[in-house]
């Protein structure tokens, strides 16, 4: 699947991309994403290749003009009802993810709603509903400019990293959310 904008384009990972997703995941910038550093070029590479089968939910944010992946973003469908009660596969919570250097250039916003408009019109999303920590400005806003709601702050929701002292340091979590009634 490809999903185009005016300046970027939303395809699946190849292999020739782990020079462009190392740049990004050799310091992966926000603490919800440090499982995800990858330490050497090999570790990118085998990264990239696991991702290359991935052709509808995971994509890699490309520039048209360069052909440069300065970024991801992904989402895969949930069921709205977790204790398992008959309601449709019908909820994504997306991840997004740019290189620095191509920040606040509204790249993640063209990303993120060609991205929407995918999961809304192609692939049967009802409900779309993000996490970021309470410090992320960047997401947060981002969430904001896509029609999101914010729709609850929950306080020490969960741990990505240790505390200096080994304890588990806990993240206050604010989540948004926006329905495909919603979306304009
Ligand atoms: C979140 C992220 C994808 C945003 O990317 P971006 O390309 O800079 O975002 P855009 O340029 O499209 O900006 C979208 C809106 O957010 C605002 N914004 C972006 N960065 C911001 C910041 N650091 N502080 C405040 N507002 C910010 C922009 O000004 C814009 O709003 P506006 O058009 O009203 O001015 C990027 O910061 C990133 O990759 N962060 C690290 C990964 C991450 O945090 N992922 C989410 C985990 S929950």
């Amino acid at each position: 699947m490809l999903i185009e904008t005016e300046r970027l384009l939303l395809r699946p990972f190849e292999e020739g991309d782990a020079e462009d997703v190392f740049e990004y995941l050799n310091e992966p910038p926000v603490n919800c994403f440090a499982d995800m550093k990858l330490h050497s070029m090999e570790e990118a590479r085998e990264e990239v290749l696991k991702r290359t089968v991935e052709t509808e939910y995971y994509f890699a944010i490309v520039i048209k003009e360069s052909g440069k992946v300065i970024g991801e973003i992904y989402a895969y469908p949930e069921s709205a009802d977790e204790h398992g009660a008959d309601s449709g596969i019908d909820t994504f919570s997306p991840c997004w993810m740019l290189n620095k250097a191509y920040h606040r250039k509204g790249y993640a916003y063209e990303a993120a709603h060609a991205f929407f408009e995918y999961l809304f019109k192609d692939k049967g999303a009802r409900r779309i509903y993000a996490y970021t920590e309470d410090n992320n400005k960047a997401s947060q806003h981002l969430c904001e400019k896509l029609g999101m709601r914010q729709e609850g702050l929950f306080k020490e929701f969960i741990s990505f990293v240790n505390n200096p002292d080994g304890t588990p340091r806990y993240e206050n979590t604010y989540q948004y959310a926006i329905l495909k009634k919603e979306w304009k």
